[in-house]
């Protein structure tokens, strides 16, 4: 009779354990039964990077890397791009469920008036320097809110959660809208109650001297879109960041803030910045195949940017959904010429064994870049534009942390590789160090 329990023998002492399995895990706190005397501390895992450690429950997100699947609460990216909005999604994630008309009525009111911040940001921002990026403004003054909200700092009172998450999804894009007028050296823009979520944003970033523009629909649509891709993807870098730092119990602003300061790197939602880069230095087709033969020849030191993922070993559902964005934001815009770069490196890299070996696909970075720069965006805007809708990933899962009686504080344990005890030496007895 098969039975949900691994049997572990320990050849050091020839014990055997049982240890149940539990949705297709152990429990790495089980293997601290495992100790050769009683003076061992017992067995721990090792996983640098988390590659095989599930760190929490979760019911929000679910992904199957090799069959490149995507589902918010079970809903699968693909129906969501084509028929939800991202108020909307952002509903699903938060409250589990999609929403009845006039609850999406009630939670879009609630965003819609709490988009406002209160004017001495606008002075802190004022005091980053002209050229600062947007993404370390956008960190640093998501951070500053916590100073302005003291009450957030009642993170087990569900009613305290629920306005810190509104005004944080609220706030988002007027901060980022700020960000990218203060690098432009254009004065700030008040956001306008009367338009959507997106239309919004990319009037506080694009309206100059008039009060009359308008967003072109396709590209409001467009936006829209990108934003429910973005919206969260289960417990990537950034989101374990805010889990890690929300698990002290510290307020909500602080711990997205963690969130957007990892997602800036270059690895994560900075990869989007990266690959602009990258097919501005390739510069023409004709480069490509030397660029290959840089990113396979090297140590590691080039990498395809927009290229591989943690989790997906196939084609990433999002970047599927992006491409036909793309076609439809050219049409606007007019075809951004990098395109044509970005769909040759991906036929060259889909053939080459490097890349098929190691299951590396375009990932959601891969052609939203081309998609934002056609849109107006400078580079540097791109990880804050990923930054506006995973704020809504990071608050559910910082939400969902908060309530799950299971979590604790974040506290990795090591393995000690360092020098044995040894007494203090004073100054002029030190050896000279070695060469
Ligand atoms: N270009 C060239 N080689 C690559 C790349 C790449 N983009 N990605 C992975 N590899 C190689 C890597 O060198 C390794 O080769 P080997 O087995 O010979 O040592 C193998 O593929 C496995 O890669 P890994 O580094 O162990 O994979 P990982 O899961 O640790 O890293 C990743 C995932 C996304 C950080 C990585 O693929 C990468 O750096 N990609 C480029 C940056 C990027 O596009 N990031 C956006 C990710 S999607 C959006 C998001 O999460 O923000």
């Amino acid at each position: 009779m098969p039975k949900d329990t691994l049997t572990i023998t320990d050849n050091r002492t020839g014990k055997t354990y049982e240890v149940p399995i539990e949705n297709g895990c152990i429990r790495t706190h089980a293997l601290r039964q495992i100790k050769t005397g009683d003076d061992d501390f017992g067995l721990m895992g090792y996983d640098p990077a988390f590659l095989n450690t599930a760190n929490c429950k979760s019911a929000i997100t679910f992904i199957d890397g090799d069959k490149g699947i995507l589902e918010y609460r079970g809903y699968p990216i693909e129906q969501l791009a084509e028929k939800s909005s991202f108020l909307e999604v952002a509903y699903l994630l938060l409250n589990g469920e999609l929403p009845q008309q006039k609850d999406l009525d009630q939670f879009t009111h609630l965003v819609t008036h709490h988009t406002l911040v209160h004017e001495n940001i606008k002075s802190f921002m004022d005091g980053f320097r002209y050229d600062a990026h947007p993404m370390s403004m956008l960190a640093s003054t998501v951070a500053a809110l916590s100073a302005f909200y003291p009450d957030a700092k009642h993170t087990r009172d569900e009613r305290s959660r629920r306005i810190q998450i509104t005004r944080l999804i609220a706030k988002m894009p007027t901060i980022a809208a700020f960000s990218y007028r203060h690098t432009m050296g254009l004065p700030y823009i008040y956001p306008d109650n009367d338009l959507s979520y997106v239309a919004n944003f990319l009037t506080m970033i694009k309206r100059i001297g008039t009060t009359t523009y308008k967003v072109h629909p396709v590209l409001e649509k467009a936006l829209d879109v990108l934003f429910i891709l973005h919206a969260d993807h289960e417990q990537n870098c950034s989101t374990t960041s805010v889990r890690t730092v929300g698990s002290s119990e510290v307020d909500p602003y602080s711990a997205v803030s963690a969130g957007v300061g990892a997602l800036y790197g270059p690895l994560h939602g900075g990869a989007n910045e990266a690959v602009l880069r990258m097919l501005r230095e390739i510069g023409h087709i004709s480069k490509i195949p030397d660029f290959i033969k840089q990113v396979k020849g090297g140590e590691g030191e080039k990498k395809l940017m927009g290229f591989g993922h943690r989790v997906y070993k196939s084609y990433d559902p999002r970047a599927k959904v992006i491409k036909r964005v793309a076609d439809e934001v050219f049409e606007v815009t007019g075809k951004n010429p990098l395109l044509e770069i970005a769909l040759e490196l991906e036929r060259i890299a889909l053939e080459d064994e490097y890349f098929v070996k190691r299951k590396l696909y375009p990932n959601v970075d891969f052609y939203s870049g081309l998609i934002y720069e056609a849109m107006g965006f400078q580079a540097e805007m791109f990880p804050v534009l990923f930054a506006i809708p995973r704020t809504v990933g990071w608050c559910a899962q910082w939400e969902e942390m908060v309530k799950d009686s299971e979590q604790k504080i974040a506290r990795p344990r090591q393995v000690y590789t360092g020098s044995g005890r040894r007494d203090y030496i004073a100054m002029d007895k030190r050896p000279s160090p070695q060469k």
